[in-house]
């Protein structure tokens, strides 16, 4: 059974160009996967929280000293490691703002990066521990950044790959919807974004 994990990050509920990407691609993975099993986890929706301060401490405190407030601090990223690590494919609804990613999805970023948990430092440097993990990067932007004199004012796709790339999910694929907010380009199809995909098991 593949199981999935999907991300979604837009403040834009139905109206969102990511998610309904973000949908078509689970929806292709099911032609692939007869066997599937898909937990969503809707960011905006949720009022996913930041990282605070205490939480960051409880992450370096040794599990058999926390305190049962500490316990309780971590439990939103415990849960969503937890989630991580058991998905086998990840999909990440990516929304630009502000050339970035939405701070709902930094916050889950923030919340499953653990020192000793999903990363840890040896004699080689860094090293992720989300292992066979694929992920897919729905991205929509108003503008157009895949080419072009805008490309580099694109932070959303390279810092996702970065911090992807840190966890252990080095295998990821990035689909994009641009042009939402021009009017000759809005029109574009989703289908037309998964054809830029290999869709080969
Ligand atoms: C708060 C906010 C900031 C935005 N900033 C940018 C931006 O920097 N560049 C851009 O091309 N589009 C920007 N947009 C437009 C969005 O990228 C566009 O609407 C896209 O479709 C958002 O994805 P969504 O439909 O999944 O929410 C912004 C939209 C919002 C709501």
């Amino acid at each position: 059974m593949k199981r999935v994990l999907h991300i979604k990050s837009s403040i834009n509920g139905n109206e969102s160009y990511s998610a309904r990407l973000g949908c078509a691609l689970v929806h292709k993975l099911r032609n692939l996967y007869t066997d599937m099993y898909v937990v969503t986890k809707d960011l905006s929706e949720e009022d996913f929280p930041h990282l605070g301060g205490d939480t960051f401490a409880a992450f370096f405190v040794p599990k058999e000293e926390l305190t049962p407030d500490q316990e309780h601090l971590l439990r939103i990223s415990d849960k969503a490691i937890q989630q991580v690590m058991e998905a086998d494919i990840l999909i990440i609804d990516a929304p630009m703002y502000n050339f970035g990613i939405p701070s709902q999805l930094k916050a889950w970023l923030d919340q499953i990066s653990r020192a000793g948990v999903t990363f840890e430092y040896g004699k080689d440097g860094p090293k992720g521990l989300i292992q066979n993990t694929k992920a897919y990067i729905a991205m929509a932007s108003g503008g157009v950044y895949s080419e072009g004199a805008a490309k580099q004012m694109d932070f959303v796709s390279p810092y996702l790959r970065t911090i992807l790339g840190f966890l252990g999910i080095t295998d990821v694929d990035l689909v994009r919807v641009e042009g939402t907010a021009m009017k000759k380009l809005q029109k574009q199809s989703i289908e037309t974004a998964l054809d830029q995909l290999q869709w080969t098991d």
